[in-house]
Protein backbone atom coordinates (compact mmCIF):
# COMPACT_ATOMS: atom_id res chain seq x y z
CA UNK A 1 0.00 0.00 0.00
CA UNK A 2 1.35 3.54 -0.69
CA UNK A 3 1.28 6.23 1.99
CA UNK A 4 -0.33 9.01 0.52
CA UNK A 5 1.14 12.08 0.45
CA UNK A 6 0.29 16.11 0.65
CA UNK A 7 3.07 18.14 -0.14
CA UNK A 8 3.60 22.00 -0.44
CA UNK A 9 5.54 23.64 -2.38
CA UNK A 10 5.92 27.35 -1.04
CA UNK A 11 8.24 28.68 -3.94
CA UNK A 12 9.67 32.17 -3.38
CA UNK A 13 7.27 33.41 -0.30
CA UNK A 14 7.72 33.55 3.46
CA UNK A 15 9.12 35.06 5.37
CA UNK A 16 10.03 33.74 9.40
CA UNK A 17 6.67 35.65 9.93
CA UNK A 18 5.20 32.81 7.85
CA UNK A 19 5.91 29.61 10.23
CA UNK A 20 2.91 30.57 12.31
CA UNK A 21 1.24 29.14 9.27
CA UNK A 22 3.24 25.76 9.47
CA UNK A 23 2.66 25.50 13.50
CA UNK A 24 -0.98 26.02 12.86
CA UNK A 25 -0.64 23.15 10.25
CA UNK A 26 1.13 20.74 12.74
CA UNK A 27 -1.59 21.37 15.34
CA UNK A 28 -4.76 21.16 13.38
CA UNK A 29 -2.79 17.58 11.88
CA UNK A 30 -0.92 16.70 15.11
CA UNK A 31 -1.60 12.71 14.27
CA UNK A 32 -2.10 12.46 10.29
CA UNK A 33 -3.22 9.04 8.58
CA UNK A 34 -0.88 10.51 5.15
CA UNK A 35 2.07 11.79 5.08
CA UNK A 36 2.24 15.78 4.83
CA UNK A 37 5.50 17.43 3.42
CA UNK A 38 5.87 21.69 3.32
CA UNK A 39 8.90 22.44 1.06
CA UNK A 40 9.44 26.12 2.30
CA UNK A 41 12.68 28.15 0.78
CA UNK A 42 15.62 27.10 1.77
CA UNK A 43 16.54 30.00 4.13
CA UNK A 44 13.22 28.65 6.50
CA UNK A 45 14.14 25.16 6.10
CA UNK A 46 16.21 25.35 9.77
CA UNK A 47 13.81 27.60 11.94
CA UNK A 48 10.94 25.34 10.44
CA UNK A 49 12.18 22.47 11.99
CA UNK A 50 13.03 24.06 15.15
CA UNK A 51 8.89 25.39 14.68
CA UNK A 52 7.73 21.78 14.14
CA UNK A 53 9.78 20.43 17.01
CA UNK A 54 8.32 16.72 17.27
CA UNK A 55 5.47 17.25 14.50
CA UNK A 56 5.20 14.39 11.78
CA UNK A 57 5.44 16.79 9.20
CA UNK A 58 8.01 16.72 7.00
CA UNK A 59 10.22 19.61 5.21
CA UNK A 60 11.86 19.73 2.00
CA UNK A 61 14.22 21.90 -0.68
CA UNK A 62 12.34 23.16 -3.71
CA UNK A 63 15.77 22.78 -5.96
CA UNK A 64 19.21 21.48 -5.51
CA UNK A 65 22.60 21.10 -7.13
CA UNK A 66 24.29 18.30 -8.80
CA UNK A 67 27.13 18.51 -6.72
CA UNK A 68 27.92 18.31 -3.15
CA UNK A 69 29.98 21.62 -2.48
CA UNK A 70 32.23 23.64 -4.50
CA UNK A 71 32.17 27.06 -6.64
CA UNK A 72 28.57 27.34 -7.54
CA UNK A 73 27.71 30.55 -6.06
CA UNK A 74 24.21 30.90 -5.14
CA UNK A 75 23.46 27.03 -5.15
CA UNK A 76 22.59 24.90 -2.31
CA UNK A 77 23.27 21.21 -2.28
CA UNK A 78 21.37 17.96 -1.38
CA UNK A 79 23.46 17.98 1.88
CA UNK A 80 22.96 21.08 3.26
CA UNK A 81 19.70 20.78 2.35
CA UNK A 82 19.61 17.70 4.82
CA UNK A 83 21.72 19.04 7.31
CA UNK A 84 19.08 22.02 7.57
CA UNK A 85 16.36 19.46 8.06
CA UNK A 86 15.23 18.92 4.95
CA UNK A 87 14.03 15.30 4.22
CA UNK A 88 12.95 15.54 0.63
CA UNK A 89 13.75 17.97 -2.36
CA UNK A 90 11.06 18.96 -5.40
CA UNK A 91 13.19 18.99 -8.73
CA UNK A 92 12.24 20.05 -12.37
CA UNK A 93 9.25 22.05 -11.27
CA UNK A 94 8.47 23.38 -14.76
CA UNK A 95 9.40 27.04 -13.21
CA UNK A 96 13.15 25.56 -12.79
CA UNK A 97 12.50 24.02 -16.18
CA UNK A 98 11.05 27.05 -17.87
CA UNK A 99 13.18 30.15 -15.98
CA UNK A 100 16.06 28.36 -15.80
CA UNK A 101 16.62 26.44 -18.39
CA UNK A 102 16.52 23.10 -16.62
CA UNK A 103 16.69 20.03 -19.10
CA UNK A 104 15.46 16.34 -17.70
CA UNK A 105 18.80 15.30 -18.42
CA UNK A 106 20.02 18.12 -15.66
CA UNK A 107 16.92 17.03 -13.63
CA UNK A 108 18.00 13.33 -13.53
CA UNK A 109 21.58 14.75 -12.30
CA UNK A 110 20.27 16.53 -9.56
CA UNK A 111 18.20 13.96 -8.24
CA UNK A 112 21.14 10.97 -8.34
CA UNK A 113 22.88 13.20 -6.03
CA UNK A 114 20.08 13.73 -3.58
CA UNK A 115 18.88 10.47 -3.60
CA UNK A 116 22.68 9.47 -2.79
CA UNK A 117 22.21 12.41 -0.02
CA UNK A 118 19.15 10.31 1.48
CA UNK A 119 16.78 12.86 0.12
CA UNK A 120 13.64 11.53 -1.20
CA UNK A 121 13.14 13.34 -4.67
CA UNK A 122 9.59 14.70 -5.89
CA UNK A 123 10.48 15.12 -9.61
CA UNK A 124 8.09 17.44 -11.33
CA UNK A 125 7.01 16.94 -15.28
CA UNK A 126 3.82 18.21 -17.76
CA UNK A 127 2.93 19.65 -20.74
CA UNK A 128 2.43 23.01 -21.52
CA UNK A 129 -0.61 24.17 -23.29
CA UNK A 130 0.93 24.25 -26.70
CA UNK A 131 2.16 21.07 -26.73
CA UNK A 132 -0.98 19.35 -25.51
CA UNK A 133 -2.68 21.16 -28.59
CA UNK A 134 0.27 20.26 -31.00
CA UNK A 135 1.17 16.72 -30.28
CA UNK A 136 0.76 13.48 -27.92
CA UNK A 137 0.93 14.61 -24.02
CA UNK A 138 1.79 11.27 -23.37
CA UNK A 139 4.75 11.23 -25.38
CA UNK A 140 6.36 14.46 -23.57
CA UNK A 141 5.85 12.82 -20.28
CA UNK A 142 6.87 9.68 -21.34
CA UNK A 143 10.48 11.10 -22.64
CA UNK A 144 10.41 13.35 -19.29
CA UNK A 145 9.67 10.77 -17.10
CA UNK A 146 12.49 8.39 -18.36
CA UNK A 147 14.87 11.08 -18.90
CA UNK A 148 14.68 12.58 -15.51
CA UNK A 149 13.87 9.72 -12.95
CA UNK A 150 17.69 8.24 -12.03
CA UNK A 151 18.67 4.49 -12.02
CA UNK A 152 19.44 4.97 -8.45
CA UNK A 153 15.14 5.07 -7.77
CA UNK A 154 13.25 3.60 -5.31
CA UNK A 155 9.67 3.42 -3.60
CA UNK A 156 10.96 5.25 -0.67
CA UNK A 157 13.60 7.92 -2.40
CA UNK A 158 11.01 8.64 -5.66
CA UNK A 159 7.90 10.61 -5.67
CA UNK A 160 6.56 11.55 -9.46
CA UNK A 161 4.21 14.58 -9.94
CA UNK A 162 2.56 15.46 -12.72
CA UNK A 163 2.07 19.06 -12.89
CA UNK A 164 0.64 20.27 -16.53
CA UNK A 165 2.08 23.76 -17.10
CA UNK A 166 -1.49 25.27 -18.04
CA UNK A 167 -2.83 24.30 -14.73
CA UNK A 168 -0.38 25.95 -12.51
CA UNK A 169 -1.42 28.73 -10.71
CA UNK A 170 -4.34 29.51 -13.48
CA UNK A 171 -7.31 27.58 -11.79
CA UNK A 172 -7.63 25.23 -14.93
CA UNK A 173 -7.66 21.86 -13.71
CA UNK A 174 -7.63 19.14 -15.97
CA UNK A 175 -10.67 16.60 -16.32
CA UNK A 176 -10.53 13.24 -14.47
CA UNK A 177 -10.29 11.38 -16.99
CA UNK A 178 -7.18 13.42 -18.50
CA UNK A 179 -5.53 13.05 -15.24
CA UNK A 180 -6.19 9.37 -14.70
CA UNK A 181 -4.66 9.17 -18.43
CA UNK A 182 -1.32 10.58 -17.39
CA UNK A 183 -1.14 8.45 -14.03
CA UNK A 184 -1.78 5.25 -15.58
CA UNK A 185 0.79 5.47 -18.05
CA UNK A 186 3.69 6.72 -15.81
CA UNK A 187 2.81 3.42 -13.59
CA UNK A 188 3.13 1.62 -16.35
CA UNK A 189 6.18 3.16 -17.62
CA UNK A 190 7.68 3.05 -14.12
CA UNK A 191 6.51 -0.64 -13.55
CA UNK A 192 8.06 -1.63 -16.95
CA UNK A 193 11.39 0.33 -16.00
CA UNK A 194 11.67 -0.88 -12.10
CA UNK A 195 9.43 -3.88 -12.31
CA UNK A 196 6.26 -4.21 -10.45
CA UNK A 197 7.43 -4.28 -7.00
CA UNK A 198 8.89 -0.68 -7.25
CA UNK A 199 7.18 0.28 -10.12
CA UNK A 200 3.71 -0.11 -7.98
CA UNK A 201 5.44 1.63 -4.80
CA UNK A 202 6.65 5.09 -6.14
CA UNK A 203 3.58 7.50 -5.01
CA UNK A 204 2.16 10.15 -7.76
CA UNK A 205 0.76 13.53 -7.13
CA UNK A 206 -1.04 15.30 -9.24
CA UNK A 207 -0.14 19.43 -9.24
CA UNK A 208 -2.10 22.69 -10.52
CA UNK A 209 -4.55 24.65 -8.86
CA UNK A 210 -5.41 21.79 -6.52
CA UNK A 211 -8.09 23.54 -3.84
CA UNK A 212 -10.07 22.68 -1.19
CA UNK A 213 -12.56 22.59 -3.10
CA UNK A 214 -11.41 20.14 -5.46
CA UNK A 215 -9.25 17.83 -3.55
CA UNK A 216 -11.78 14.96 -2.94
CA UNK A 217 -12.66 14.79 -6.80
CA UNK A 218 -8.97 14.46 -7.37
CA UNK A 219 -7.82 12.29 -4.77
CA UNK A 220 -10.64 9.66 -6.16
CA UNK A 221 -9.07 9.00 -9.61
CA UNK A 222 -7.15 6.07 -9.53
CA UNK A 223 -3.06 6.17 -9.13
CA UNK A 224 -3.63 9.63 -7.70
CA UNK A 225 -1.85 9.33 -4.53
CA UNK A 226 -1.98 12.74 -3.72
CA UNK A 227 -1.09 16.42 -4.65
CA UNK A 228 1.70 18.89 -4.93
CA UNK A 229 0.13 22.39 -3.92
CA UNK A 230 1.80 25.77 -4.67
CA UNK A 231 -0.65 28.72 -3.83
CA UNK A 232 -2.89 26.68 -1.21
CA UNK A 233 -0.69 25.87 0.80
CA UNK A 234 0.84 28.83 1.86
CA UNK A 235 -1.54 29.39 4.24
CA UNK A 236 -3.14 26.72 7.00
CA UNK A 237 -6.47 27.17 6.68
CA UNK A 238 -6.41 26.67 2.54
CA UNK A 239 -3.95 23.76 3.23
CA UNK A 240 -5.52 22.20 5.74
CA UNK A 241 -8.59 20.80 3.91
CA UNK A 242 -6.57 19.48 1.18
CA UNK A 243 -4.58 17.20 3.90
CA UNK A 244 -8.12 16.29 5.48
CA UNK A 245 -9.53 15.15 1.63
CA UNK A 246 -6.52 13.06 1.50
CA UNK A 247 -7.48 11.28 4.75
CA UNK A 248 -10.91 10.52 3.56
CA UNK A 249 -10.01 9.69 0.02
P1 LIG B 1 -0.56 25.83 -7.76
O1 LIG B 1 0.96 25.40 -8.02
O2 LIG B 1 -1.12 24.88 -6.74
O3 LIG B 1 -0.45 27.24 -7.20
O4 LIG B 1 -1.26 25.77 -9.06
C1 LIG B 1 1.32 24.06 -8.09
C2 LIG B 1 2.80 23.92 -8.27
O5 LIG B 1 3.41 24.72 -8.97
O6 LIG B 1 3.40 22.97 -7.72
Amino acid sequence: MRRKLAAGNWKMNGLRAGLSEMQALAEAHATPTVDILLCPPATLIAPARVTLGGSPIALGGQDCHAETSGAFTGDVSAEMLKDAGARAVILGHSERRDLHRETSEEVRLKANRAQAAGLMTVICLGESAFQREATNTLDIIGAQLSLSVPDSSTGENLVVAYEPIWAIGSGQVPSPEQIGEVHTFMRARLEHRFGSGVGRSVRLLYGGSVKGENAAEIFSIPDVDGALVGGASLKAADFSPIVTALEEA
